[in-house]
């Protein structure tokens, strides 16, 4: 992680001095939760889900103090029971700051799930998993208690919404916690998720156990010119200099990926002196990323098949007709069966996004690796 006085700031927790743009976003999602609706905000890694979930929850709180915003996350649970038990816990810290206090709550409002406070860590609160497991309403409609009771309101955020499904075989659990959300008005959902059209599929498809519980936003990359600007502020911020043309060059090389711009925008910065960062430094910067991602880019590329791979070789070369006779024979993509279960699969293990005719990398840096790696090419090509 860079050093809290550089300018640019990467796989680090949400600070508002360093988000940019995403206005128009950020102004329909806190209305939508404002107004008691749920929203999903879906994009591939690294386009900014989590810092666009932040910044809606801290305008929320600005406007209105009474909203009491909690992250539930997924990383820890393998069933259901964890995440109840996590669920539980958040939202009754959100409510009272106060380990006795947040007992008492939950002695009252889960009287099923046999609440405790871990004599080992006194701030902790635990409960019996498997009562917990038996009654999932109570926790699961535990905010909504909570709100009406003290005229609060919550918004709980749940990342990688991805991972829900995997609680569980089968859409039990699911279904169940769909059937108690739905019900509530003083506390709303926001989810962010990645895996293409698989994931938005979840609440589109009738069939599935959140069909229109939220409004799906899909996340666009940022904009070229304000990803310029943004770099060429940042670089003041930080006192340094970068002209117009690198900044525009760096912008374009990241199209619109804001961890990608972050990144790339910090080793710049770093390697630039007291002359202002020119094609030099850039190509520099650019090696850097390359070499410290090497790695994890032949890992990825080891992990497909070949016609996967194949496939992903097309696109990086600027191929679009991927069912067209010429370029499945030049590129070994397969029978036009298989490039279309290919390109679906790509998209939803997140390498590949946008339309059929108009697939990108959702990670620019990588598709550029795959020239660089079979086709020969060079960084100068880039800058
Ligand atoms: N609006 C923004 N302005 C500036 N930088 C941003 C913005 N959004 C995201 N970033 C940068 O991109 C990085 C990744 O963003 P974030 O963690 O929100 O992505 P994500 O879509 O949640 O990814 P993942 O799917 O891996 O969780 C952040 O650490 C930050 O450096
Ligand atoms: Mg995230």
């Amino acid at each position: 992680m860079p050093p809290s006085q550089a300018p640019f700031l990467f796989d680090a927790p949400f600070r508002n001095r360093y988000f940019t743009g995403r206005d128009e976003e950020l102004r329909a999602l806190v209305s939508l939760l404002q107004n008691g609706h749920h929203a999903v905000i879906s994009a591939p890694p690294g386009w900014g889900k989590s810092w666009l979930a932040a910044a809606a929850m801290r305008m929320l709180v600005k406007d209105d103090p009474a909203f009491r915003c909690l992250t539930a996350d997924l990383f820890a649970a393998q069933e259901p029971a964890d995440f109840l038990a996590h669920f539980a816990g958040r939202v009754l810290e959100a409510a009272s700051p106060e380990p006795a206090q947040r007992l008492e709550l939950a002695r009252r409002h889960l009287p099923n799930a046999s609440p405790y406070l871990d004599p080992e860590a006194t701030a902790e609160l635990r409960f019996d998993r498997k009562r917990l497991q038996q009654h999932p309403d109570e926790v699961l409609n535990l905010p909504e208690m909570l709100a009406t009771e003290s005229g609060e309101r919550f918004l709980i955020y749940v990342p990688d919404f991805q991972r829900f499904a995997q609680l569980e075989r089968g859409s039990h659990f699911e279904r169940r916690v769909r059937a108690v959300w739905q019900n509530h008005r003083q506390a709303s959902y926001l989810f962010t998720g990645s895996g293409g059209p698989a994931f938005v599929q979840e609440f589109e498809r009738p069939s599935r156990a959140f069909y229109r519980f939220a409004e799906v936003m899909p996340l666009q990359p940022l904009s070229p010119e304000s990803c310029a600007a943004y770099v060429s502020a940042r670089f003041k911020a930080g006192g340094k200099k970068i002209s117009p043309k690198i900044a525009e060059k760096l912008s374009s090389i990241c199209e619109g990926q804001p961890r990608l711009l972050q990144e790339l925008g910090f080793h710049l910065w770093q390697l630039t002196g007291s002359k202002a960062a020119g094609k030099k430094e850039l190509r520099t910067a650019l090696e850097l990323c390359f070499a410290l991602h090497g790695r994890a880019f032949i890992r990825m590329a080891e992990g497909l098949s070949i016609t996967q791979l194949n496939l992903l070789k097309a696109v990086a070369m600027g191929e679009q007709h991927l069912s067209s006779l010429p370029v499945m024979q030049a590129y070994r993509l397969g029978s036009p069966a298989s490039t279309t279960k290919n390109r679906r699969l790509l998209m939803a293990a997140d390498f590949l996004t946008g339309e059929q005719s108009d697939l990108r990398f959702t990670d620019p840096l990588f598709g550029f690796w795959l020239r660089m790696r079979y086709f020969g090419a060079g960084i100068r090509e880039l800058v």
